[in-house]
């Protein structure tokens, strides 16, 4: 019997939650229920009391939507995984059965507008109050630290500046103030294949599926992975009773499939990104290129030591004002203008005004975006095809 665990990367990605079906089904079918039968009222009393395994209604869990469970916390590197409606369900399913009124998070200064959004202007209503710190100076982070702190929270490679910070530095200084501080890492950006959270000391990792983990720009969906006693709780509490913004088993069935094919979707990403960087590093319009990969950027050694590989996103700061380059972007043919990211095809956005939007001006400066920052995450594409779009997109700015 071949142990599943000792099995490679891109072999889990493929058979870890394949369970067998009557029909024989190679992959698992979508379960397209609300609902599940029980033989008896007493047997559907001992489901409710869970002293007997087995499914009751789609909110608490599905096949279809625990086969791609099972598959991200292999991944991932975690004891279970709990599957979401959306990102932001996921982050915030896991803040709120982690954190009550009176509690503090502290959290890195650059963060997803909504998520931003949520610690600073949503859970401030309930009683929980955020501070937002730099990350790259584990100094800072101690400094905002109290007896209140309940969870510590980070996403890195950061939306949308790529900041990179040292999971397992944060993860030491805040376990060191308090053992029971729970740090919680956005693994968006980098996905499963390139850092695990997990393995360098965070507590829960959470993610939008709806980028690289399903990677084909056709579904809405998260993930929190952590201790099978915290995905339990969270399951019966936060996404139960609080959000209730469940994975629908169609979206989990399309992330399964996604899922397949993630370490050879990543190694193009990365080695796009990295052709495209390069290539913008050295165009005379672009005042600075803000990617993991390249050797001057200021997280590049970080980078190096936690990802496998830079990523396929980055971003952009060039010369001209903003309006110049909101023309020269609107030339793009190719690529795409849109938000979203992880994609098979190349977008590129405007963070102050799209994804970032909920930010005011002061809090974008204190957040180091700059307001002309351009995002790009690089598809899967002819990386000559990307350069050349971006080629004749520039081609008025020099
Ligand atoms: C880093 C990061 N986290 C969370 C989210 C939220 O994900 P969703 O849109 O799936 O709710 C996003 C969305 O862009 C993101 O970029």
């Amino acid at each position: 019997m071949i142990d599943m665990n000792k099995c490679g990367f891109a072999t889990r990605q493929i058979h870890v939650g394949k369970h067998q079906n009557s029909a024989g089904a190679l992959t698992t079918p979508i379960y397209q229920t609300s609902t599940f039968e029980f033989d008896s009222v007493e047997q559907g009393g001992r489901r409710f009391a869970g002293q007997e395994p087995g499914f009751i209604y789609t909110r608490l869990s599905n096949p279809t939507t625990n086969a791609a469970e099972e598959k991200v916390a292999s991944l991932e590197g975690g004891e279970a995984a709990l599957g979401t409606a959306s990102g932001m369900g996921a982050i915030s399913g896991a803040l709120w059965t982690l954190l009550k009124a009176g509690d503090e998070v502290v959290a890195d200064e650059t963060l997803y507008g909504c998520t931003f959004s949520l610690l600073s202007h949503g859970m401030s209503r309930y009683g929980v109050q955020a501070k937002f710190a730099d990350f790259a100076k584990p100094e800072a982070l101690k400094e905002a630290l109290t007896s209140k702190t309940k969870v510590v929270y980070l996403e890195t490679p950061c939306n949308p500046t790529l900041k990179v910070v040292d999971i397992a530095a944060v993860a030491s200084v805040a376990h060191a103030y308090n053992p029971d501080i729970k740090v919680v890492v956005d693994n968006t950006f980098a996905s499963p294949y390139l850092q695990q959270p997990l393995k360098l000391g965070a507590d829960v990792v959470v993610h939008s599926a709806t980028k690289y983990i399903n990677g084909h720009g056709d579904v809405i969906a998260g993930f929190i992975v952590g201790t099978s006693a915290f995905i339990d709780e969270v399951r019966g509490f936060g996404l139960k009773d609080m959000t209730g913004a469940v994975m629908s088993p169609f979206d989990a069935f399309l992330i399964a499939r996604g899922l397949k094919t993630l370490s050879i979707r990543m190694e193009r990403h990365c080695s796009n990104a990295m052709a495209v960087a390069r290539w913008l590093h050295d165009h005379p319009a672009v005042a600075k290129v803000w990617y993991p990969g390249l050797e001057d950027f200021e997280g590049y050694e970080i980078a190096k030591k936690q990802m496998l590989l830079p990523g396929g996103m980055m971003s952009i700061e060039m010369k001209a004002d903003r309006d110049t380059t909101a023309a020269a972007l609107n030339k793009l043919q190719l690529c795409t203008i849109a938000v979203s990211l992880g994609d098979a095809e190349t977008l590129v956005e405007h963070p102050a005004s799209m994804t970032h939007s909920t930010y005011t001006p002061e809090e974008l400066a204190a957040s180091g975006i700059p307001e002309g920052l351009v995002r790009i995450s690089i598809g899967l594409e002819d990386p000559e095809d990307i350069i050349a779009d971006f080629e004749q997109a520039f081609a008025s700015l020099v």
